[in-house]
């Protein structure tokens, strides 16, 4: 096997890469992405403020330039992100709303948008970000105006109209066991017993060398393959205080090998998703001043230890 794609696919799992329309005017870029990943997940497209940028107007033009290319490349497509309190339209946000309103906009955006991708985006971050690091509810618009029984009546919403789309909940710092982990463990297992069609659990993975990397994160993928939900690594980056030397990127590359492996172990973990694959277009230097050089391939679309050592754990 020679890419990415295929070395995962030996072990029943996908390996992608998040892509964002603004690289779809580089042909180098493109020619790796369709390459050597196998999935995609648009970075922005899917995105409340990009999707239904007017009340009940709706606009997927961008996520179909995502769509056309992942087709042509035969990628699965994630849907990325249908309820999540960043990247909302200002005519959400800008005014208040009773909950009954609420949940009418709630509900028509969500099936709008399941609708518009039916049988093509199989896995949906339905609801992306719902606690916060201590593993209290998240006070979004959404928790203040309708309590937690949103993110329930978001899965309900978005089953009616795509059964067959695998319905996830998604966010950071879950990686490992922690506080925050604990409480989407305790909300799938209830989510579950009430029959709500929740049916994965998306860790992000955005890691920071300086962090150390999270404790136990094969056992807690194992606890919610257990719970019986499937999980994905659906943005996966490992950035590093900059200059980034090679005993750095050496780190790094450990890392990644660590956290991909946990994947490959756990039956139930079907693939990683890395937040796009070069430091080119990575999200990191803009939000974290003095920190990048997170993904596989440098900023000259080259290959870097951690690549080689995805490859080797994948065993290529
Ligand atoms: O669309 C405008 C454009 O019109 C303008 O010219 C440009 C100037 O800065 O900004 C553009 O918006 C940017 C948008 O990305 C689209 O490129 C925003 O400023 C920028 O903040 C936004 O960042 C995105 C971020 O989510 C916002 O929360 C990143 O690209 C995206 O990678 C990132 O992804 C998130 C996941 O959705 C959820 N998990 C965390 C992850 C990293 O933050």
């Amino acid at each position: 096997p020679r890419t990415l794609a295929e070395l995962a696919e030996k072990h029943h799992k996908y390996f992608g890469s998040a892509t964002d329309n603004p690289e779809f005017t580089d042909a180098a870029y493109l020619k790796l992405l369709g390459g050597e990943f196998g999935q995609t997940t648009p970075g922005n497209a899917m995105k409340w403020e990009t999707t239904e940028p007017r009340r009940g107007v709706f606009d997927f033009t961008a996520a179909e330039e995502v769509m056309a290319f992942a087709k042509a490349h035969h990628q699965k497509v994630r849907g990325h992100t249908l309820v999540w309190h960043n990247q909302l339209p200002a005519w959400l946000t800008g005014r208040s709303w009773t909950a009954g309103e609420l949940r009418a906009v709630l509900k028509n955006h969500i099936q709008t948008e399941v609708r518009h991708f039916k049988g093509r985006v199989i896995h949906w971050d339905v609801v992306n970000e719902a606690f916060n690091e201590d593993g209290t509810y998240r006070e979004s618009l959404f928790y203040k105006t309708l309590g937690p029984g949103y993110i329930a009546d978001a899965l309900r919403w978005a089953h009616e109209v795509d059964p067959h789309a695998k319905l996830y909940l998604n966010d950071y710092n879950v990686d490992g066991v922690n506080a925050k982990s604990d409480a989407y463990y305790k909300l799938i297992k209830q989510l579950k017993a009430d029959g709500v069609p929740v049916e994965g659990f998306g860790l992000q993975g955005h890691l920071a060398l300086q962090y150390g990397f999270p404790a136990g994160v094969q056992e807690n993928i194992q606890r919610f393959a257990d719970l019986g939900v499937e999980v994905a690594v659906t943005e996966l980056d490992i950035r590093v205080n900059l200059p980034a030397t090679p005993e750095k990127l050496a780190t790094q590359a450990a890392w990644y090998a660590d956290y991909v492996k946990a994947c490959l172990v756990v039956r139930k973990c079907v693939g990683v998703t890395i937040w796009d694959y070069t430091d080119k277009y990575s999200w990191i230097p803009s939000v974290f001043p003095g920190e990048g050089a997170a993904l596989p391939y440098d900023e000259n679309l080259t290959p870097k230890p951690a690549y080689h050592a995805i490859r080797k754990v994948l065993g290529g």
